[in-house]
């Protein structure tokens, strides 16, 4: 069997646009290495929390556009072959490239014997000049020679975790970073037939492409903490709202509103990752980064507006009954890494507070972390029943329904803090409502 494309590596961002593609008529392979996340796509039962990913996956299997494999060999049925392998970070926050150079070893080693042309694209976010490494390797186990045999392209992907499918089906931008003339006609052949008329294409060198990524990212965490900072301000002046200074600068076209809520923090398995490793490439690089350090020093210590905030009101945390709404390290995914909510709760573990905590879909995740030692509520209006302070953690829908009189009924001592600002500061100005960047 032929496939059209082929994905190796099934996480988040292979997954997402593997099934996109299937949707848009491109012939699929999947390869992972997880059988056990194989069987349950197999099954239409999709290993990521993703709205319409499951429908997606059920009609693409239906329509045979979507098949799996457990072997990299099989890569050879196709002649582009995308590379969506996890990028960690090391010890230092450099990035940990021992899956890429893994994967792109077997796919060298499977191709030996193919004599067509094919293309590899790198999907995975790598930092400049490592698909010339890519590169280099393939050829090494390979025996085969880069531009004349295969090319390497850069493709790097700027979904977010909760709008994975609308982000990829209708994307704000395509880079596509390739010296190669050629490589530019298979891509662009490939993203015609799936976006047809609705085709934002970047053409740009391979290098380009990988810090595009990077500044990409970089620059949207550093809006957060921008914000984050101002909301340190706010807090301190007399009738100070970060809200209010965000809509107002918002306004200004040069700037625009989004990434420019204050909060707890920016989380998540990209951002965090990625401006690290962007500071530790440029250390190499000897060039200096304290702009990014100082976006990163913001967002470590963020979370402790709220305890500033639970200091002065509840003083010792020792058996105070706290609540905590909001798990995943933002609404519609149950993705915990690097979520503020672990950081909150493990500090309120350690000064023996008692904590309820409550998430529509990430409860699960954040059991594995802390066992019993919480306890977990099974909505919103049993998890702050009885508490003596509520944090709002993530900004899911369905808090926003809670009104006044809940906290006032159910709550043994009325005192919110909104980390996200989900309310507005006149609808709760009878109780004892606290939040971030408001003074
Ligand atoms: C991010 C980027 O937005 C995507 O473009 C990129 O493809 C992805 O990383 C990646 O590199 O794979 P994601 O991590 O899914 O996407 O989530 P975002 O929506 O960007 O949110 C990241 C964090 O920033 C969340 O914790 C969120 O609560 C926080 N945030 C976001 C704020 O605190 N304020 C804002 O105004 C926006």
């Amino acid at each position: 069997m032929e496939y059209d494309v082929a994905f190796v590596g099934l996480g988040y961002v292979g997954l997402s646009t593997a099934v996109c593609f299937a949707d848009r008529g491109i012939n699929v392979l999947g390869v992972d290495i997880d059988k056990n996340k194989l069987d349950r796509i197999k099954n239409a039962d999709s290993p990521i929390h993703e709205k319409y990913i499951n429908e997606l996956l059920e009609s693409a299997i239906k329509k045979k556009k979507l098949s799996l494999s457990k072997k990299v060999n099989d890569v050879t049925n196709s002649r582009i072959i995308f590379l969506a392998v996890g990028t960690p970070s090391l010890r230092d926050g450099s990035i940990d490239l021992r899956y890429i150079k893994q994967a792109s070893k077997e796919i060298a080693i499977a191709i030996k014997n193919i004599q067509e042309y094919f293309v590899i694209v790198i999907k995975s976010t790598v930092v400049p000049g490592t698909s010339l490494e890519i590169i280099k390797n393939l050829e090494k186990h390979s025996g085969k020679k880069n531009s004349v045999d295969f090319g390497v392209v850069v493709n790097p992907e700027f979904l977010q975790e909760g709008n994975a499918i609308n982000d990829t089906l209708k994307p704000d931008k395509i880079v596509i970073g390739t010296n190669s003339e050629k490589d530019k006609e298979i891509m662009y052949k490939l993203f015609k037939k799936i976006y047809r008329n609705n085709l934002p294409i970047i053409y740009t060198t391979p290098s380009n492409a990988e810090l595009i990524k990077y500044a990409n990212n970089s620059l949207l965490a550093t809006k957060i903490s921008f914000m984050n900072y101002i909301a340190r301000i706010a807090e301190q002046i007399p009738d100070g709202d970060v809200v209010e200074i965000k809509s107002a600068i918002g306004m200004d076209k040069r700037i625009s509103e989004s990434f420019l809520n204050a909060g707890l923090g920016f989380g998540g398995s990209c951002f965090p990752k990625d401006v690290k490793a962007l500071i530790a490439f440029s250390k190499e690089l000897n060039v200096n980064s304290g702009i990014l350090q100082s976006v990163l020093e913001i967002n470590e210590t963020q979370f402790m507006s709220v305890f500033n905030i639970l200091k002065k009101e509840l003083g010792s945390l020792e058996r105070k009954k706290i609540s905590i709404l909001g798990l995943s390290f933002k609404p519609e995914t149950d993705d915990i890494r690097d979520a503020t909510s672990i950081k909150i709760i493990k500090r309120l573990v350690n000064k023996k507070a008692k904590v309820k905590v409550y998430d529509p879909i990430a409860t699960n995740n954040v059991r594995k972390i802390f066992g019993g030692s919480i306890t977990y509520a099974a909505n919103s209006e049993s998890c702050i029943q009885d508490s003596e302070c509520c944090i709002i953690v993530t900004e899911w829908k369905e808090f926003k329904s809670l009104k006044p009189k809940h906290f006032k009924q159910l709550m043994k001592r009325p005192l919110i803090i909104d980390g996200r600002r989900i309310f507005s500061k006149k609808q709760f100005n009878k109780l004892e409502y606290h939040a971030i960047g408001l003074g």
